[in-house]
């Protein structure tokens, strides 16, 4: 277990202790079957200053797009390659469980689709991933666009007191705000069930934060002490993880009970004479219990909501999160945003068909994900040996990797590879329009028409250099959905609001769970759009 999260505690002989230990165990490991791969030397004291993938970073620089890290008395491989992130994910993919990440998710999820052994995963991705049809998502355009509208109404209302005191303007954390308007919009997606959590607190809500909380801390915690028997009831923190679990449990079986008192069976041809637009519940969970021949035990069904409140909740949160972060500190892209909605929205409420028309939005929310992907690490390990190809800069033979290797796809450093990317920190949106030569044997280039009708650029297009979303079959379900929430979000604020940072941009920390987000939230100023179009 990596501690993922910066922090200034750890006193420097500690350091120095850790770092001999690691040392030695490089030395101990580089003879090993991994052969001629590169073996990364960083002293584990690179790892308490800053997030993780920042030096997994310096060592891709250093070593090349696939290197062996060795610390603690384990060895990683660091893969930062299109190609090699290619065959983990698609051309060999079931050879790979989620490793590390399954062991901190299971007590989560369950056998929810993201840790899930492969047998349980393909008999439910089956089911999952049809749910999010294309009369699903324009359905969820209006969940978004409501959801969206109560943030909106709210920042409106704090405006109006600051008014009354002669003040234009209002500082307040809108990454919390983000976080409430994700978590209300999955719950309405997902289960139907309002949050409501942009304009209130309650048991549940909190029951789910502190799910969350516990799951980063599970993610960037040295030792899996949870494990040890009686840790859950004699730790007060597992404790109350406990009893969180069972708060949203206890809601999730309640809704379940509910849809299938409620069931109506039917099936695909059936579903496209649904008048979805106007259904009462357009849910996720509708879908799946009323499906024909879906039929699912509740604990699997409840693992599987679970599941996407978690994947759906916080990754979304934080792309708003950087989207505001990025905008604020480029201010011409962000007028250009702004007309681009004035010009296409005027006074209608936003729908399927005007996301369509909203490009240059759509691009902003690829490139935050591209500089902020979410989580910035795949994680992976070989149920079986497997041969890795060996990437653009590695031996040519490639790697032979042992059955039981811990494998890191860095999509943060695949985002941001000076190999693949023109300038790769600077925000630019418009990047993703032009056309790229491959000068990598094996690497297809950058070319949209190889994914024809796709909305937003993705891991085909730049053939496995942009990976927000992962690829190959476990690839995320909710991709869409989480984009085009984005987009809906990102507009009705711009239409209506102009934001600047509180602070400067440097003041703005950022730690890592699973996902990037801010040390202490993303203040920022937010007042009415004067020169609306
Ligand atoms: C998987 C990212 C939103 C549900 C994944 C994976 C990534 C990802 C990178 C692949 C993980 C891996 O290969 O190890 C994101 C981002 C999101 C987002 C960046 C928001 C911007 C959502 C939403 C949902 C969702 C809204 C559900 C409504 C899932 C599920 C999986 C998954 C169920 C597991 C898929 C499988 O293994 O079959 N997500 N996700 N995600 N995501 Fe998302």
């Amino acid at each position: 277990f990596i501690r993922c999260q910066s922090t200034n505690t750890e006193d420097k002989t500690k350091r120095t202790l850790l770092d001999n230990a690691s040392n030695l165990l490089t030395n101990l490991l580089s003879g090993g079957s991994l052969g001629s791969m590169p073996i990364a030397e960083g002293a584990v004291s690179d790892l308490f200053d800053r997030p993780l993938f920042f030096s997994l970073y310096d060592w891709f620089i250093e070593h090349g797009s696939v290197y062996k890290l060795a610390f603690g008395p384990k060895a990683f491989v660091v893969v930062s390659d299109p190609l090699v992130a290619r065959h983990i994910l698609r051309e060999n993919a079931f050879s790979y469980d989620k490793g590390v990440l399954a062991d901190i998710l299971e007590p989560i999820m369950g056998k929810g689709l993201i840790p899930a052994d492969i047998s349980t995963w393909k008999q439910r991705r089956r089911v999952i991933a049809p749910g999010f049809h294309a009369l699903y998502l324009e359905t969820m355009v209006k969940v978004f666009t409501n959801c969206s509208e109560r943030t909106m109404l709210k920042l409106e209302n704090l405006l109006e007191e600051r008014r009354l005191t002669g003040q234009e303007t209002v500082e307040l954390d809108l990454e919390a705000e983000f976080s409430n308007l994700a978590l209300d919009i999955i719950g309405l997606g997902v289960f139907n069930y309002d949050f409501g959590s942009v304009t209130k607190e309650s048991p549940v809500i909190q029951a789910v934060y502190g799910t969350l909380f516990e799951a980063e801390h599970r993610s960037t915690f040295y030792i899996p002490y949870w494990k040890v028997p009686l840790a859950r009831w004699v730790v007060p923190r597992q404790r109350k993880f406990h009893n969180d679990l069972k708060v949203i449990n206890d809601c999730l079986d309640g809704l379940i009970k509910n849809a299938k008192e409620t069931r109506e069976e039917t099936d695909v041809e059936k579903l496209q004479q649904r008048d979805y637009v106007n259904l009462k519940d357009a849910s996720l969970l509708r879908f799946l219990v009323d499906m024909r021949g879906a039929d699912v035990d509740d604990r699997q069904l409840r693992d599987d909501l679970m599941t996407m409140l978690i994947a759906g909740h916080e990754t979304t949160a934080a792309v708003l999160t950087w989207a505001i972060f990025l905008l604020a500190q480029h201010p011409a892209k962000m007028k250009k945003a702004q007309a681009e909605i004035d010009s296409v929205l005027s006074q209608e409420e936003i729908t399927f068909e005007s996301v369509k028309k909203l490009e240059y939005l759509r691009l902003i929310v690829v490139e935050v994900l591209r500089l902020y992907p979410q989580p910035p690490l795949l994680i992976r390990r070989s149920l079986t040996s497997d041969q890795l190809p060996g990437g653009y800069n590695g031996d040519k033979n490639g790697y032979n990797l042992p059955a039981g290797t811990d494998v890191f796809i860095s999509v943060y450093n695949l985002h941001r590879s000076p190999y693949f990317w023109d300038k790769p920190d600077e925000f630019e949106p418009e990047r993703f329009l032009v056309q790229k030569q491959s000068e990598v044997e094996g690497w297809a280039g950058f070319d949209p028409s190889r994914s024809p009708g796709a909305l937003y650029p993705n891991e085909i297009i730049s053939d496995f250099a942009f990976l927000p979303f992962g690829g190959g079959p476990r690839k995320c379900v909710g991709d869409q959905f989480a984009l085009m929430e984005s987009t809906v979000a990102l507009a009705m604020l711009l239409q209506k609001f102009d934001v600047e940072l509180r602070g400067s941009p440097d003041s703005v920390e950022l730690v890592t769970g699973a996902t990037m987000h801010t040390k202490n939230g993303l203040w920022c100023k937010v007042k009415k759009r004067s020169n609306v179009h």
